[in-house]
């Protein structure tokens, strides 16, 4: 049988609209949008014609996290087997998300709960709604937040806002999100996808060999020592100027020292005359 689409996809300016898209179930996540969303970024992710992703919800969620009939009732049903299948169906393009090639934006517009924390975790910046709402809901229904969520409230936030999600269950609105840093920013709903939008283009303008080996060490020198996150940017930018066939920070270096051009203190270098040179 034909699977109905859960996941949608728009590909604009080269800008990756993703969204969850069950709309009726308020975006939950069940054992085929994880199929599908996996399977959504292994098309997307080595594409020319898309440098960010944003991953949004349709409807008034974002996504109101593990569905709890799909995901937890019926694969519980099918056995040890079942559950582990489809935790590794979600964990996998949890993870996929958080080591995506191109920067991510979450873009909250509604309901985010539970497990709609490790979409939200894994994508590198986070704009909502005020109107958004944000509750680790677990607790209402009796279970502690697995899935690695724990983990995400417990490296974003501090220790008593993270205990207090966790053990109340209370909702939190946009702006609280906000000021809890569990997001970078709350706009008004009827802003979201232009300030969304405007962050986005932004990111298209910086060198994308940068961006990626950029965000992976925010992710990984956190469990670092000191020395072992300073070798490991030494071999990482090292191993960035192999893949950046552009030589951009070169380029960068001679935009602003030969050319005047601009300052990387206000801006970055322009990658099209990058480009121009170097296919020249
Ligand atoms: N799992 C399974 N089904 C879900 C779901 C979830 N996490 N969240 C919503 N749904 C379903 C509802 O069962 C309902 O289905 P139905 O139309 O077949 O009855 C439909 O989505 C609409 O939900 P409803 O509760 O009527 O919408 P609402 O706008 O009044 O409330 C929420 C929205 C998100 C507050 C509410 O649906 C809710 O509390 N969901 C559960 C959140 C949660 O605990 N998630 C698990 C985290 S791990």
């Amino acid at each position: 049988m034909a699977q109905s689409k859960v996941v949608t996809v728009t590909v604009e300016d080269r800008i990756a609209w993703v969204n969850f898209a069950r709309s009726d179930k308020r975006n939950a996540m069940n054992p085929e949008l994880n199929r599908q969303m996996m399977a959504t970024l292994d098309e997307l992710e080595f594409r020319d014609d898309v440098g960010v992703l944003v991953l949004g919800g349709e409807g008034t969620a974002w996504s109101a996290g593990m569905d709890l009939k799909e995901y937890f009732r019926e694969t519980e049903a099918r056995g040890l087997r079942g559950v582990r299948e489809s935790q590794r169906e979600s964990y996998g393009w949890f993870r996929r998300l958080r080591w995506f090639q191109k920067p991510t934006i979450a873009m909250v517009n509604g309901w985010c709960f539970g497990g709609g924390f490790g979409p939200l975790f894994a994508c590198d910046l986070a704009i909502c709604a005020d109107e958004a709402k944000f509750g680790l809901s677990e607790i209402n229904w009796g279970i502690l937040p697995g899935g690695g969520v724990t983990k995400v409230v417990v490296d974003l936030l501090s220790m008593r806002d993270a205990m207090w999600l966790t053990l109340t269950g209370d909702l939190i609105d946009g702006r609280q999100a906000s000021a809890m840093r569990l997001v970078n920013e709350s706009v008004p709903l009827d802003q979201l996808k232009a300030r969304t939008t405007e962050v986005a283009r932004t990111l298209l303008m910086k060198n994308p060999v940068a961006l990626k080996y950029a965000k992976d060490a925010v992710r990984r020198v956190g469990t670092m020592t000191y020395d072992e996150a300073e070798d490991y940017l030494v071999r990482m930018q090292e191993a960035a100027n192999f893949h950046d066939r552009s030589d951009g920070r070169k380029e960068g270096i001679r935009q602003f020292i030969d050319e005047k051009s601009y300052k990387p203190g206000l801006g970055p270098y322009d990658l099209a005359k990058a480009a121009a040179r170097s296919s020249a």
